[in-house]
């Protein structure tokens, strides 16, 4: 075989919704102000799912992955790779993957996590295509799930209001046909200042600050251009044109950033799937949250051809074309 192709999509998302109208109620009682109309203007949002106390990221990662496997229809007997792409595991260890595992009843194959935050998933899917074509794997489930609610400092009103939580998958499986045409990802750790959550664990304690911190302005410039570069490079790697392209399916952090970006690559928003304004920033999940929600609802079909891309802490970033 010589392809990976993905044959079944799931998503999940926690039931609590959240408008931003709500949190603004909700974040004024603690003296913070802010508004509907400050967030829709500057980001899209116009709210979010959070998870209640106690919602793991393994339990919002199994619903999904449950729901790609019925989609895909393949049994937990058929699969032999998992990889979850999440910045907030249940545990230090073992890893989410593991437990995913066992919650799915699968026995056989490898399981484990990767930390690229918001390209989180790009990145596993690219892992993940990588075994296939190397004889390692068959049938893959790669997940991307966060409860990010857990790491954001709600007495921050520049980041609070600008994640959710909820939890998207893919099963890729080794196909005769396209299938992952072109892939490529990138890191430049010298940008961390931009965006981190610089806390550890030792002698059993949080040492450091354990929330998500952000230079809004300069991620804006760094993941524009570095998403736009990206674009065009997997697009010359794969021998398609940009107009090629049938879906984009970018990652969700920001409107304006999405926006910005078609209209750099001269992708029409008709060609761009949107769900930051109905989810937020999932992080890892976002990027197959809005792919499973153009799957189901009929955008995306047999044979389009989706470039998937990713933009996030380290700083990492990078693009998927497949063929669907
Ligand atoms: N409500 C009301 N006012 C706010 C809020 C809020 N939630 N947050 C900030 N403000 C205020 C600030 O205090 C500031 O007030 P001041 O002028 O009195 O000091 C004013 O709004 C402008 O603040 P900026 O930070 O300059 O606002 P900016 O226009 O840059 O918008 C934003 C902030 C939305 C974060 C923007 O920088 C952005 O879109 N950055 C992209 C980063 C992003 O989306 N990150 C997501 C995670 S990273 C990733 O996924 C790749």
């Amino acid at each position: 075989m010589s392809f990976a192709k993905i044959t079944g999509s799931g998503g999940y998302l926690p039931p609590r919704v959240v408008t931003n109208t709500d949190l603004a109620a909700e974040l004024a009682t603690r003296g913070i102000e802010t508004s509907d109309e400050w967030i829709v203007e500057r980001t899209g949002i116009r709210q979010r799912h959070l998870a209640d106390p106690g919602t793991r990221t393994s339990m919002l990662a199994t619903k999904a992955a449950q729901q790609a496997m019925d989609d895909a229809g393949v049994a937990a007997a058929d699969i032999d790779l998992i990889i979850v792409a999440t910045s907030t595991p249940d545990y230090i260890f073992p890893s989410t993957a593991c437990l995913v595992q066992a919650s799915l009843g699968v026995r056989q194959g490898a399981a484990f996590d990767i930390q690229a935050v918001c390209s989180g998933f790009v990145y596993a899917l690219t892992t993940a295509e990588a075994f296939i074509k190397a004889g390692r794997a068959r049938a893959a489930l790669v997940i991307g799930a966060e409860v990010f609610s857990s790491i954001l400092d709600w007495d921050d009103r520049k980041t609070c209001v600008l994640f959710g939580d909820g939890a998207g998958a893919v099963v890729l499986q080794a196909s005769e046909t396209p299938g992952i045409i072109g892939a490529e990802l990138h890191a430049d750790g010298s940008q961390m200042g931009i965006l981190h959550a610089a806390g550890n664990v030792a002698g059993g304690q949080v040492v450091g600050d354990p929330f998500l911190r952000m230079d809004g302005q300069a991620v804006f410039k760094m993941a524009v251009n570095a998403l736009s570069r990206s674009a065009q490079d997997v697009c010359v790697q794969a021998g398609v044109g940009l107009s090629d392209i049938n879906w984009m399916v970018p990652h969700q952090a920001n409107l304006r950033i999405i926006s910005f970006l078609g209209k750099k690559l001269g992708i029409p928003s008709e060609k761009v799937v949107v769900t930051v304004d109905q989810h937020a920033n999932t992080s890892a999940a976002s990027v197959p949250l809005a792919l499973n929600a153009a799957r189901r609802d009929g955008r995306i079909k047999a044979g389009d051809l989706v470039l998937m891309q990713g933009v996030g802490g380290g700083f990492t970033w990078g693009s998927v074309l497949a063929r669907m």
